[in-house]
């Protein structure tokens, strides 16, 4: 269980993978917490699975605020990591400031999305001596400019993209880095070429950790859920359940 993200680098060379759940509010993030998952990510799939909205390009700075306060409220143990949303990271004076407003809210670090290209606000970051965390693959913030969501390491050149990517990130000096959606070979590749801690989601089992969207581990969110997630509990069938009960009640 860690407490530290100073126990990555020790828990990249041994012990068990790390296992790495999103949290947006405070009794999630609590019960995480009590329960024993290693990292907690607000994740801005908060966009979609808790406020209702198509995809994550609608989250602002202000809703990552008002959601990692929360998370952070109820998190005594677990490094938090928090989500840079769309547009907030457009230039490195604007990356450095909206990451030290999210560590302001309590988090132990801040996620962005994107390798190479993204260098400069990573440097921004991790020179200011905020710890990092990168996110390649599949990028949910470019659904748009991409058309979609797809599965990336497909081609040799994707690969060699990829390879690329994780390698700045890792040399920018992240300390995890999320591989989504990608060949698993790919994945398997990189966790074995860099320092950082590689954190997979429909990335295979060869990297040093998964995450997972807790929504679609708990079935809170059960009209749309990625084939790779198990859902372990049904939250929305117990919910209709009780609600109804409660109808039927009130009403007899
Ligand atoms: O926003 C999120 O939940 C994420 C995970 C899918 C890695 O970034
Ligand atoms: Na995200």
């Amino acid at each position: 269980m860690l407490t530290s993200l100073n126990d990555l680098p020790q828990r990249k060379t041994g012990g068990p993978q790390l296992a790495v759940l999103t949290a947006y509010d405070y009794p999630t993030a609590r019960l995480l917490d009590d329960a024993g998952v290693d990292l907690i990510l607000v994740g801005d799939s908060l966009g979609m699975v808790v406020l209702g909205m198509p995809d994550t390009t609608g989250v602002t700075m202000e809703m990552m605020v008002h959601h990692t306060t929360a998370v952070c409220r109820g998190v005594k143990r677990a490094p938090v990591i928090a989500d840079l949303p769309f547009d907030s990271y457009s230039t490195p004076e604007l990356a450095l400031a909206n990451a030290r407003r999210l560590m302001d809210c309590g988090a132990a670090c801040v996620k962005l999305e994107g390798g190479v290209s993204m260098l400069p606000q990573v440097r921004a970051i991790t020179d200011a001596g905020i710890p990092f965390v990168g996110h390649i693959g599949m990028l949910p913030q470019s659904v748009k400019l991409e058309g979609g969501y797809k599965k990336k390491g497909k081609t040799a050149e994707s690969v060699d993209q990829l390879i690329a990517d994780a390698q700045a990130l890792d040399e920018a000096g992240a300390v995890a880095i999320v591989l989504e959606s990608m060949v698993p070979a790919v994945a398997t590749q990189i966790t074995g070429l860099i320092k950082a801690s590689t954190i997979g989601i429909g990335a295979g089992s060869g990297t040093d950790g998964q995450v997972l969207v807790t929504p679609d581990l708990i079935g809170s969110f059960p009209w749309f859920r990625p084939p790779f997630a198990k859902a372990r509990a049904d939250v929305a069938g117990e919910t209709l359940r009780a609600v109804r009960e409660y109808i039927a009640e009130v009403q007899s």
